[in-house]
């Protein structure tokens, strides 16, 4: 799908799409399109329940004397209500919109409207950054769709007065797009082509954008004594794989210390010997969604030349049963020199991250670290579909987190950490145990262990194992991989580590 911008000029062909504000106030080109066709939509309003609510979409066909074949009546509902958010959804179902109607062409209008709270600009660059966000599809692995089931909308153009202004505005925000759409791309694909290092092979494309990208094989893993995350790859034919990617788009700063984000990528998750049930067991291959959401976010800071440095470091492992897989009571050094019982070989995600987390804050001496996982079940009981976890050794990031979560629709909900709970980690056999006694407060168990191999480091950990995949379409994402946690970090970077 094509996307363009351009000055306001009447369509000749497709859609047009013009905007409505609440109780059916039309925005300027509404009301031009409105004279110019003798009242067609005021009088298609008036045959309808459409009021110009938020989401609204009403399809007027053939009008008479104008030489496209449909109008579109977009309801932008409050106008002071209206914002980058807003833009990008009504950006998203406009397209879903128009491949149900099998439109190929539409041109959206995104002139300035008096008294909006937000710019012309903005509006139009947000919208195209919406379109192309719900426009995304995995379907390498189709070779015989109907031609009528595929995506009709071959081009979205966006009338704006300042067309250049448009074009900065959409610049950066197009970089985080395709990357995104990288990230989604990563989770989606099947674990028999993505494992660890056909992953680590794919994060060898930030190179282009002149992130350093360093891959760890089991050989230098052993070297740097990397115990636990080596122990849950044991069982598995496939090697296991640690990449770092170095982003320093602010060579010069003060302080140099970089951010760092940390994935956890188990690129199939079976439960080792601890075996999980077979229903469901295919959610696994997302297991690494962590690790697609921090390649995808160093992807789109280095894309969009962001002044800041950042390290992007995943652990890539498939946890299989097997003759040589890991059993429960197992004890594994980990890189930390901590020793770590392992009780439950499901309870793999903690034991991968201990390495690297320990790693990147010994090497790199991060400002702030943040870690993505899907680590817990036992998020998705707490919080469902729409918030991910978030558990903090800092209230001051986490406040930074839940901020760029709210302004980009990825929200947070903090679950605590604290002394009691790390009792409860305690191992009689080694120095700590991968999952607690009781079923109570999984999520923050988890976090609790990652705790101990953060050093001091100020860190955050996202638990992500309910946001990662949707079961439904939302306005800027087809069902299935989301990708989140990429426009929240790139949000929490631009707003609190960026140079200006
Ligand atoms: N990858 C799973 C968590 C998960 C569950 C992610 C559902 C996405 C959807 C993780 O490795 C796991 O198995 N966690 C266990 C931990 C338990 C053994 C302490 C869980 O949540 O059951
Ligand atoms: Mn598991
Ligand atoms: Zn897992």
């Amino acid at each position: 799908m094509k996307i363009a911008f351009s000055k306001p000029e009447t369509p000749t062909t497709g859609s047009y799409v013009v905007t409505v504000l609440e109780d059916r106030k039309l925005a300027p080109a509404a009301a031009a399109l409105d004279k110019k066709t003798g009242g067609v939509i005021t009088r298609a309003m008036g045959a309808t329940r459409f009021k110009g609510k938020k989401d609204e979409l009403l399809d007027i066909l053939a009008p008479k004397g104008v030489p496209f074949a449909r109008i579109v009546l977009a309801g932008l509902g409050k106008l002071d209500k209206l914002d980058a958010n807003g833009a990008e959804a009504l950006g998203g179902k406009l397209v879903e919109h128009l491949n149900r109607a099998g439109e190929t062409q539409a041109t959206v209008s995104a002139e300035q409207i008096p008294g909006s709270p937000l710019g012309a600009s903005e509006f139009a660059a947000h919208a195209a950054m919406g379109a192309k966000l719900r426009a995304y599809r995995f379907d390498k692995y189709k070779t015989r769709e109907k031609e009528d089931a595929k995506p009709t909308l071959k081009a979205i153009n966006f009338l704006v007065t300042d067309v250049a202004a448009a074009r900065k505005v959409h610049g950066p925000l197009d970089h985080v797009a395709d990357a995104i759409h990288f990230t989604r791309d990563l989770v989606s694909e099947p674990p028999n082509v993505l494992y660890p290092e056909s992953l680590a092979e794919r994060c060898k494309r930030l190179a282009s954008f002149g992130v350093k990208v360093e891959i760890f094989d089991e050989k230098q893993l052993e070297k740097l004594g990397a115990g636990a995350l080596l122990g849950v790859g044991q069982g598995s034919a496939r090697p296991s794989r640690m990449v770092i990617m170095r982003y320093e788009g602010a060579p010069k700063a003060k302080d140099k210390r970089p951010v760092a984000f940390v994935g956890k990528g188990v690129t199939f998750d079976t439960g080792g010997i601890s075996i999980k049930p077979s229903a469901g067991m295919e959610d696994m291959k997302w297991d690494m969604a962590g690790s697609a959401a921090v390649i995808g976010t160093i992807e789109a800071l280095a894309a969009r030349h962001a002044k800041v440095n950042a390290i992007g470091a995943v652990g890539l492992v498939e946890n299989m049963p097997g003759g040589n897989a890991q059993r429960p009571s197992d004890i594994v050094k980990s890189m930390s020199g901590k020793t770590i019982e392992v009780l439950n070989t499901d309870a793999e995600g903690r034991l991968v991250l201990a390495d690297v987390l320990w790693y990147v804050q010994d090497r790199f001496k991060p400002k702030a670290m943040v870690d993505l996982a899907t680590l817990t079940g036992a998020v998705i009981i707490a919080l469902g579909h729409e918030y991910a976890g978030i558990m903090a050794n800092d209230d001051a990031l986490a406040d930074k987190l839940i901020a760029a979560g709210k302004k980009t629709g990825e929200p947070l909900w903090r679950l605590p950490l604290g002394e009691a709970y790390d009792r409860d980690i305690d191992s009689p056999a080694a120095d700590v145990k991968n999952i607690a006694a009781g079923r109570g407060a999984g999520s923050t168990i988890g976090g609790q262990f990652l705790a101990r191999f953060v050093g001091e480091t100020a860190w955050a950990h996202l638990d992500i194992a309910g946001t990662a995949w949707s079961s439904k379409d939302k306005p800027t994402c087809p069902k299935g991989a989301t990708a989140f946690g990429v426009r929240l970090l790139d949000r929490f970077v631009t707003d609190n580590y960026e140079e200006k």
